[in-house]
Formats: structure tokens, C-alpha cells, sequence
């Protein structure tokens, strides 16, 4: 197996995801990774082992005997949550999720609370959480930041994983691994996600969540992808290149009516104006043809889903909040099973967890 050790950094960071994989897996779990730092690490038996263990998981911790059980499996660890952008749904479920395995944590919520502040460098404030923690799960607006903290920790004298909890308008792998297990649950007894067709429309240039789930979309058979968005913020060459390079069938739309009717999910999200250049620059751009209402409900497929990363704001009108088709509300509880599925795993306690006798 290749090691972070035996690789400089400009070296690593000019390799593709696909060259980078081999150096990010974890040697205790078999093919799944140690650093989780972008979406294309995960292939299809990986997607299938982690569902399986969030199930599982989520079966344990029904019973107050497998709570307990599971509040034990990690209890000898620590995880620090370090998140210089802004967030809800990501921060909570890890820290719901390593309280689930027993897991002590600790957390910076912004920069300007840490020594940062005074100047710290980002490799020495990550050295720093190392020196106290087991493990580092964090969120930055840096593109590619995780990934050079993760190589400087894996060339430290106390190397211990990072999960990227989202990196600038990169990548949201932990945000990908909840949507496929959504679209696994959603789908199963149904025939699963193989053939089944997924709409993205919104802000799909800046959204990092839309870039991980088209990219592990493709470890499925046939599954096509639809783009539906404002010209300025179409679906990015990156993502579309790596759809063709890999034959996936994707189309570009400007009618979320007409994706909607031939769609099995769809996938809203928001206008990210936070990554505006000039301010007021999203709020030029007619976005009124973008969002989810009693119309596009109406065309819905009985047996499709709405799928959303939320925060949202006005992409899907609240009317349709209690449809049995509006998965959003589910989706992100799933985050939690999947962050302790995935946490687990890390630690290499897949096995314990899926043979215990709960
Ligand atoms: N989906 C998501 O990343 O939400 P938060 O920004 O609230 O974490």
C-alpha cells in the first residue's frame, strides 16, 4: 500500500484523486479510507460496507443495552471538530455520531477563537489538535486544505486521520456518503439506485455537495444525471469531464418541470452567494425558474424523492415539507449514522460493531 510518507506534498497534490486514493487508505480497513478527503475514494463495496454499518449502528442504538454497548466501543478515543466556516447539519451529526461511540470531543467553531488568530499557522494549529485528539474531523473555505493537513499529519510524529467536513467549493464527501445512504434507503426493495435517474438544480458552480454525490453516483450502473441551473451557475467542466470520461449519461436542462417528470430524486440546493465575488453578484441572477413547489410536486413521480443538503432557503417551498416524498428531514438524520459508520470504520471497528451481538 502507498504511504503519505513516501510522497512529497506538490508531489501528492498534483496527482488525481484517482492516483491519490492508494496513499489515504486506511491499512486496518481494507480498502476504506483513513484520511476521508474527497468523494472519488469511495467505490461501490465501500458505499455498500458503510450503509451496511449505519444500518447496523441504527439498529444497536434502539435497545438501551446497545446504546450502551456502543457508547463503550470508542470510548478511548477523542475527536476535535474543527470548523472555520459556518455550520448546523455537518458540526452536529459528527458530534451526535461520536457520542453514539462514546467518543470525547472537542471543537473550534471559528478561527478567531484559536491561536489562528495570532498568527498560528494552519499546520501548526493541526500539530496542535494532534497532540490532544485522535482524530480531526474539519471544515474550511479553503479548497484542498484537508488534504494538505492530512499530509502533514501523516509526516508528523503523531499522524491520526482527518475527515473533511467541507473544503471551500470543492468537496463534501461526508455530505455524499448521507445522500447515497438516503438514496439507499429510499430506494431499497425498490431495486436499489442502479438505472434510476438524479436531477441537481440550483447553484450547481459553487455547490460542493453537488460535485462529491455526482462523483460517487457513479460507482452505480446506469444511473443518469440531470443539471438543472441558471447559465452562471451551471454544473462545473470538472464535474461534467469526469461524467464523460467515465460514460455516465448526463444532460444539461432549463426546466426543472421537465427534469422533474423523468426524474427519481431531485436534488435542490441553495445559491451560495457566500462565495460571491462582489457583493450582490448572486442576487442579479434570476434564480425564479430554480425552485421546488406545489407545481413541480404535482409532476413528482409517486415513488421519487426530494432530496436537499439544507440550509435552504426559498429552493423548495414549505408546502411540500410534509409530502412522504420530501426526503430532506430524513436525509440529514441519515448524516448521523453514516458520520458513525464511517468514524467507526476509521478507527477500524467495522468488524466489532457488525459481529457484536447486538
Ligand atoms: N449540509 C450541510 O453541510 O449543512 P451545514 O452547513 O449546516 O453543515
Amino acid at each position: 500500500m502507498a504511504k503519505l510518507t513516501e510522497i512529497g506534498w506538490e508531489e501528492f497534490e498534483a496527482l488525481s484523486p484517482e492516483a491519490k486514493r492508494p496513499y489515504l487508505e486506511n491499512p486496518d480497513g481494507g480498502g476504506l479510507p483513513y484520511h476521508t478527503l474527497f468523494a472519488q475514494q469511495f467505490d461501490r463495496a465501500a458505499l455498500e460496507r458503510l450503509c451496511a454499518l449505519a444500518n447496523r449502528i441504527r439498529f444497536i442504538n434502539k435497545s438501551k443495552e446497545g446504546a450502551l454497548y456502543l457508547k463503550n466501543v470508542l470510548a478511548h478515543k477523542r475527536a476535535m471538530l474543527y470548523f472555520s466556516q459556518p455550520s448546523s447539519r455537518t458540526f452536529l451529526s459528527h458530534l451526535a455520531a461520536c457520542q453514539i461511540l462514546g467518543i470525547t470531543t472537542g471543537s473550534v467553531r471559528d478561527a478567531a477563537t484559536s491561536s489562528e488568530f495570532k498568527g498560528e499557522s494552519h499546520e501548526d494549529s493541526i500539530r496542535t489538535f494532534s497532540s490532544y485528539f485522535d482524530m480531526i474531523i474539519m471544515r474550511s473555505p479553503e479548497r484542498g486544505l484537508a488534504e494538505k493537513m492530512a499530509w502533514e499529519l501523516s509526516n508528523s510524529e503523531r499522524p491520526i486521520p482527518i475527515l473533511n467536513a467541507g473544503s471551500g467549493k470543492d468537496q463534501h464527501p461526508t455530505q455524499a456518503l448521507l445522500d447515497i445512504y438516503t438514496l439507499v434507503r429510499s430506494f431499497e426493495n425498490k431495486g436499489g439506485i442502479d438505472g434510476r435517474t438524479v436531477t441537481f438544480c440550483g447553484d450547481l458552480m459553487r455547490g460542493r455537495t453537488v460535485r462529491s454525490l455526482s462523483h460517487l453516483l457513479t460507482n452505480f450502473r446506469d444511473v443518469r444525471q440531470i443539471f438543472v441551473a441558471p447559465p452562471e451557475l451551471q454544473v462545473p467542466a470538472d464535474v461534467v469531464m469526469a461524467l464523460a470520461k467515465k460514460g455516465v449519461s448526463f444532460e444539461v436542462m432549463d426546466s426543472l418541470k421537465e427534469a422533474t417528470k423523468v426524474s427519481d430524486a431531485v436534488y435542490m440546493t441553495r445559491i451560495q452567494d457566500e462565495w460571491d465575488q462582489a457583493k450582490g453578484e448572486s442576487a442579479k441572477i434570476d434564480t425564479s425558474h430554480f425552485k421546488f413547489g406545489a407545481e413541480e410536486l404535482a409532476l413528482l413521480r409517486p415513488d421519487a424523492i426530494i432530496m436537499h443538503p439544507l440550509p435552504r432557503r426559498d429552493e423548495i417551498a414549505t408546502c411540500c415539507d410534509h409530502d412522504p416524498r420530501a426526503m430532506y428531514w430524513r436525509q440529514m438524520r441519515n448524516g448521523m449514522w453514516i458520520r458513525a459508520a464511517l468514524i467507526a470504520a476509521t478507527f477500524g471497528f467495522e468488524r466489532t460493531i457488525m459481529e457484536c451481538g447486538y
